[in-house]
This record gives structure tokens, sequence and C-alpha cells, in this order.
């Protein structure tokens, strides 16, 4: 209900530049009491085209990356920091994070999950509120609301330096310590 709320708000959202480009706003989908809320960065073309987070190529690989630590993409909570696609897939802008930013966060609240992963850069920087390399910021627990933040590399980036899923496993080995009881 707390989800259906914010969705509701949010509307056919013009609130940036990018609702008058985007097919689909992405509000995220998955369980709503999960243990586990996993935050991108924006939709791609997949994405906007069904409206749901993760769905192409990076979010195959992201099922596998959730299945490999026991559990289902329906048992998490999928997001990302921009709701809208961003044209060509460019990088959000920061009047974009800001239009966003306060409905993540009342998604963080509704959710309260028990862990939090951000994947890449712009999740990582939005939730840790730093500006460090991911590189020096991936398998560092971190913090955000009282809630502890694992910040990985992206699965599209390791759709392009396959090496680097060796660390996501690692990171990803952490989070099931802490998700389980
Ligand atoms: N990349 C993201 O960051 N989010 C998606 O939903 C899809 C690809």
């Amino acid at each position: 209900a707390a989800l259906k709320a914010i969705r509701d708000e949010m509307g056919d959202c013009q609130r940036c530049k990018l609702g008058a480009t985007r097919t689909n706003l992405v509000f995220g989908q998955g369980s709503p009491n999960s243990r586990l809320m996993i935050i991108g960065e924006a939709p791609g073309a997949d994405e906007d085209e069904q409206g749901l987070a993760f769905v192409g190529k990076a979010g195959q690989l992201l099922t596998k990356i959730i299945e490999a630590i026991g559990m289902t993409r329906d048992e998490v909570f999928i997001t990302n920091i921009l709701k809208s696609r961003p044209p060509q897939n460019r990088n959000p802008e920061p009047d974009e994070i800001l239009a966003c930013q306060g409905f993540l966060d009342r998604q963080i609240d509704a959710i309260r999950p028990r862990v939090i992963v951000a994947l890449g850069k712009f999740a990582a920087h939005w939730v840790l509120k730093t500006a460090e390399p991911i590189t020096r910021l991936r398998g560092k627990m971190g913090e955000y609301k009282g809630i502890p933040v694992m910040p990985t590399y992206h699965p599209a980036y390791l759709l392009r330096t396959p090496s680097a899923k060796k660390e996501v496993c690692e990171d990803m080995k952490v989070v099931r310590g802490m998700l389980q009881d």
C-alpha cells in the first residue's frame, strides 16, 4: 500500500525533462517486504519499453547474481536512481537525480530492507553520498538511513568486463551472510 501511494503520486511524472522522452516510467518491482533492495542507475531501452527494471541483457545477468545467493527476483525489490530512461542511455544528470530522489527515499522507507546493494557508480554515489571511484568503494559496506549498503559493480560493466565478476561474487557472498537469520 505504501509503495502504491508513492507510485500514484508519481503519476505521469514530468518533474524533469526525461518525462518528455520516456515511453514508460520504471518504478521498480519485487517484494514490498524484501530484506534485500537492489538499486541500479536508470532504465535502458528494454526497461523503458516494458516499464520494468532490469529486464534487458544486464537484467538477465542480475537475475543470475540474485540466484547465486539463493534468492529469486520475486523475493528482492529492484529499482533505479532514475525512473525514466535518459535518451541514448546517457548518464543521469544532477537535476534529474534531484527530481527523482525523493521517490527512491520513500521506496527505501517503505521497504526498510535489511541490506541495500548499490549497482555501479551512480547508485553507489547517491546512496553513500560520496564521489569516490566505484573501484575503491566496491566491497566495502557503507550505510544509508541506518541500513547497511554494499556497493558493487554494475552488471552492464560485467558484460563488458567479465573478469570483474569475481569481485561481485565476493561482495554478494557478504550480502548473503547478512541476509541469513
Ligand atoms: N541498467 C540499470 O541501471 N537499470 C536497469 O533497470 C537496466 C539497466
